[in-house]
């Protein structure tokens, strides 16, 4: 077993689990107990079940730029329906959706919870709330006469407020926001910040006093520190962070997800994906400086999540990012953490997933051989437990 808050190898580790809980974690020969099953995973490695805090369950990875307006909302959620499954199966017990249209997270969300579908458990967002033209929320691609506008425009910051209301009123999980442009949106540039201050202080404010964190896309550095300002949670993408960034980063315990794997796959394979030109320029500006970020704002000591962006590249491939993050700074142990335990914390769920202790959810995954080694085992799950129910067992 993997010990993810110590970076260490336990030997023959006993899990015993009740009622989807795991009741006690010892050592040495498993207990005799009356009416047991009993799951013997000799010679594979287990782990607490993998969290990526940045997916799009309902997006897929080769409908991007115009194609994208052909899917209906209630198609997009069946697609969800597919991946929820897949990234089950890749190890990832746990996700946070920051993104979705109609709230199809949320209908995603209640049928996993509610035993219809096999998926992960989901934190969920619902639309993400944005300015007029930016990138999250506002559909930029059609001409004016098309009149179309996003799900969740907020002007202002009591159009942001009332955006958090409906949002947590249709049981959204977490708020998203945009605090800068994007890459994949029409029109949009990654340095130009989206929300003044005064509005992104009013969304985290509203979102805070229901008990909802905050999630802020932001590529640039001022939109990056803006949003740190108005006292976010987490940070998406983080691509220019300076050092104001880093420092208000670490003095507010924010969390950076960074998704550093993403760009290999807009690079190579976004143009048949159908990424519009102006995206994959904007993504030969953001790649290396945000590998080059992610190396510098975590040996700054910037607590760090693993967030992919799955959806945009295919699901099921979430966990090909933990070995980049090795190969920009992080070691074995470090980027598990990112996956598991701190991105519990960063999910305020503490102790309930993303470890193997007491009282957690019996969520585990196994792996052959030493993930220690070699992050890249992570890549071929062969057993995968969430709420101690086994959902794969090679
Ligand atoms: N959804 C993000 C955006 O459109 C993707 C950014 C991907 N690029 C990267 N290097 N992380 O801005």
């Amino acid at each position: 077993m993997v010990d993810v808050k110590r970076g260490t190898l336990v030997d023959d580790p006993v899990v015993t689990i009740v009622d989807g809980v795991i009741e006690s974690v010892a050592t040495g020969q498993a207990p005799q107990v009356e009416g047991a099953e009993y799951i013997d995973l000799a010679g594979k490695t287990i782990l607490p079940g993998l969290i990526d805090m940045h997916v799009h369950l309902t997006s897929d990875s080769d409908m991007h730029g115009y194609r994208r307006l052909a899917i209906s909302d209630e198609r997009a959620t069946i697609t969800g329906v597919v991946n929820a499954q897949t990234t089950l199966m890749a190890g990832f017990t746990t996700v946070r959706n920051v993104g979705a249209g109609s709230f199809g997270d949320v209908a995603l969300r209640d049928a996993i919870n509610e035993g219809d579908i096999p998926g992960p458990r989901m934190f969920v967002s619902g639309p993400p709330i944005g300015i007029t033209g930016g990138h999250c929320s506002d559909n930029n691609l059609l001409p004016p006469e098309y009149e179309a506008v996003g799900e969740n425009v907020a002007d202002g910051p009591w159009a942001a407020r009332a955006a958090v209301r409906k949002n947590r009123k249709f049981g959204v999980d977490v708020i998203k926001t945009c605090s800068t442009g994007g890459v994949l949106s029409k029109g949009t540039k990654v340095g130009a910040p989206q929300y003044t201050v005064e509005e992104l202080t009013a969304l985290t404010e509203e979102a805070h006093s229901h008990g909802l964190k905050v999630a802020s896309h932001a590529h640039g550095s001022e939109g990056i520190v803006n949003a740190l300002k108005a006292g976010v949670d987490t940070i998406e993408h983080a691509s220019f962070i300076d050092d104001e960034g880093i420092r208000l980063a670490k003095a507010n315990g924010a969390y950076l997800s960074m998704d550093v794997y993403v760009t290999e796959f807009i690079l190579g394979e976004g143009e048949a994906a159908g990424i519009l030109p102006e995206s994959l320029d904007k993504e030969r500006i953001v790649g290396q400086t945000q590998r080059d970020n992610f190396r510098k704002a975590h040996e700054a000591g910037v607590k760090m999540v693993l967030g992919t962006d799955a959806g945009v590249y295919p699901h099921g491939d979430n966990a090909r990012q933990l070995s980049r993050m090795v190969q920009f700074g992080m070691t074995s142990a470090e980027a598990l953490r990112a996956a598991t335990a701190n991105a519990a914390d960063a999910l305020g769920q503490t102790g309930n997933v993303g470890i193997i202790a007491p009282q957690a959810s019996a969520d585990i995954i196994a792996v052959s051989g030493n993930p220690l080694a070699d992050i890249s085992l992570l890549e071929g799950v062969e057993f995968v437990m969430k709420s101690g129910e086994v959902y794969k067992s090679e």
